[in-house]
């Protein structure tokens, strides 16, 4: 892929530090505990256990606040979460966010400026937008690289685990210029465990927003983030964050502790899969913590690793998969 900011950012980073990261002071199994007794396989760090493994013990996760479920029961309840939600979820979200979702995703999308390409003609792009759901950002990315960037050689693939969120963007797809909708394609995939199909070191970019929290081992999904991408690929991950300001977090937490179930159960008639979303919000890492996991996983990272959203209330994570 043509050289981003953010790679080059990347590389610099890669040259002068070393790829091991340094344990944030408030990781919650991370450096609070010995690693070993680490209960939730969400935060265990590659290296310390396998993402495949846990030493033949039971592995446990939560599903929102609720502890001690197996990474199955979570899958299966995450994906009756989205199975609920998913004809109502567009319009929630321009609900529940004011609309800023899509301030959140257009700078996302333009700050990886897909289809960029420094040589004549354009190198081609392979692009896989994991729990891409309905849409949104593959949407964004081909609109970038088709008409930004004048450059139609690029292939996206929406893959998400739950067919109900698909079958809504395979549906929004069909707006979508002729020339887009033969550069995209659907695939329902698990991102903890991506289909053999796709081959080790054959994709330039990775993209997941608003969709790591969900997974019941995300050590797992960015292991296989770092197997599918080409040496010098982009991982790039939107997510709900840490709010900054103390008086903000308070204003911001009462608003989706209080308003967003009761919308949900107003507007989409389902308040707890909106209960889930704000809980799943609250028990994801911080930034720091995150942004650990994704070295841990061999992503060497530029500058602080992340970028702020509205005050830290979503960040952008990006890392790239070392030049050999
Ligand atoms: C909040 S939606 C985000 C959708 C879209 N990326 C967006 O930004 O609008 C989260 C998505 O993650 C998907 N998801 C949850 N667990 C998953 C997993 N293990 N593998 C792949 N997708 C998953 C859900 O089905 C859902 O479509």
């Amino acid at each position: 892929m043509a050289a981003r900011p953010v790679l080059r950012a990347a590389v610099r980073t890669a040259r002068n530090q070393p790829l091991a990261s340094t344990y944030s002071s408030n990781s919650r199994c991370i450096a609070t505990k010995p690693r070993n007794f680490c209960t939730s396989t969400q935060f265990l760090r590659p290296g310390t256990t396998s993402p495949g493994s846990n030493n033949g013990s039971p592995r446990t996760t939560h599903f929102g606040f609720q502890d001690g479920l197996s990474e199955s029961e979570k899958t299966d309840r995450v994906a009756g979460v989205f199975h609920s939600v998913a004809d109502s979820y567009d319009r929630m979200n321009d609900l529940m966010s004011f609309g800023w979702h899509r301030i959140w995703k257009d700078h996302f999308v333009s700050s990886l400026n897909p289809g960029y390409s420094s040589s004549i003609p354009p190198a081609p792009q392979r692009v896989l937008d994991v729990a891409g759901g309905t849409g949104d950002i593959a949407f964004r990315m081909l609109h970038q690289s088709h008409v930004v960037n004048a450059n139609p050689n690029i292939h996206i693939t929406i893959s998400d685990i739950n067919p109900s969120m698909l079958a809504v963007g395979k549906q929004r797809s069909l707006s979508l210029p002729a020339a887009q909708q033969a550069t995209l394609s659907f695939l329902e995939a698990d991102a903890t465990q991506l289909p053999s199909t796709i081959l080790p070191n054959s994709l330039d970019l990775y993209t997941v927003a608003f969709g790591i929290r969900n997974f019941a081992n995300i050590p797992a999904a960015l292991a296989e983030a770092y197997r599918v991408l080409k040496p010098g690929g982009v991982f790039a991950c939107l997510e709900f964050s840490k709010v900054r300001n103390p008086v903000f977090d308070a204003i911001y937490k009462r608003w989706s502790f209080s308003a967003i179930p009761l919308i949900g159960q107003l507007v989409a008639g389902d308040r707890d899969s909106y209960q889930y979303l704000v809980e799943s919000i609250e028990r994801f890492p911080s930034q720091d913590e995150f942004r650990g996991l994704i070295e841990d996983a061999g992503f060497v990272v530029g500058g602080d690793g992340f970028e702020d959203l509205t005050n830290g209330i979503a960040a952008i994570h990006k890392g790239m998969k070392p030049l050999q």
